[in-house]
């Protein structure tokens, strides 16, 4: 199975064996991990890989799940570095699927504030991971997802691939399955779109980037799984717009 495949077939698992992966899988992980091309080439990022008792040193807030494992990424704040952060988790929780290993995002773990940590990099978010006590993978027709006309809005005849491309970030996961991607497609441009919510502030609002990222990550492995060239812009004419209910974020161009 390749992170094409996984998109289809993906779920959270938020149950787990608790016996830790073998050594081989983990250096797997991590080696994908560091190999993984940004979504912003420049931003600066680290993993850790972390137990259960590391998370309970570093972290305060509910720990939901309990797993084997954590892989948490932290990254410089400058611009785009959330959605850098979900594109880059995103495709290791698909290569997670892809070898058999369920995840789950943790959105509520909070960093304690370590005395000597001299570290620049911000917390962004974890992945809890390990062998799945139930059923790893779900066909895409059970993913509760929104329908297709309520994401997507298509303003010329588009070609398969990129229709192919607009159901694979449908599938996208997301804090609280909010789902706050709004994809509006004109030619061979797939402008992205996030949904306003005036009851989301601070932290919450910001996970929204987050979710962007990894609809990022899915739209830009289905393109590399069809051989399809793309760019990824921000459109400063677009995103001069005041919209009433979303936010511009970035487009995709397709070659
Ligand atoms: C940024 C982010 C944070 C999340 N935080 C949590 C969490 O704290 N606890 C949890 O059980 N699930 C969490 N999830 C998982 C979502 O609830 C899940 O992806 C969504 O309900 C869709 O279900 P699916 O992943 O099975 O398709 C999170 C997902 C994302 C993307």
């Amino acid at each position: 199975m390749n992170l094409y495949e996984a998109i289809f077939v993906r779920k959270t698992v938020r149950r787990y064996k608790m016996e830790p992966l073998d050594q081989t899988l983990l250096d797997n992980i991590m080696n994908f991990a560091e190999s993984t091309l940004k979504l912003f080439e420049g931003i600066n990022v680290e993993y850790r890989l972390m137990d259960q008792t590391d998370i309970y040193k570093y972290f305060n807030g509910t720990l939901t799940h309990r797993a084997p494992h954590y892989l948490a990424i932290y990254s410089e704040n400058i611009s785009g570095y959330q959605m850098n952060a979900g594109y880059l988790m995103q495709q290791i929780s698909l290569y997670m699927t892809a070898k058999g290993i369920g995840s789950c995002y943790l959105g509520m773990l909070k960093p304690k504030k370590m005395k000597q940590d001299g570290s620049k990099l911000e917390y962004i978010i974890t992945l809890a991971f390990g062998k799945a006590e139930n059923e790893v993978y779900r066909s895409s027709d059970k993913a509760k997802r929104l329908p297709m006309d309520d994401i997507a809005i298509f303003k010329s005849e588009v070609n398969r691939n990129i229709k192919t491309m607009i159901q694979a970030a449908r599938l996208s996961p997301s804090s609280m399955n909010s789902q706050p991607w709004r994809l509006v497609v004109y030619d061979n441009r797939i402008h992205i779109f996030c949904k306003k919510n005036i009851f989301l502030t601070g932290v919450l609002n910001e996970v929204k980037l987050i979710d962007i990222g990894i609809c990022l990550a899915h739209l830009l492995v289905t393109a590399e799984e069809l051989w399809v060239d793309v760019k990824v812009i921000h459109l400063d004419n677009i995103s001069s717009i005041a919209f009433k209910k979303n936010d511009y974020v970035i487009s995709i161009k397709v070659c």
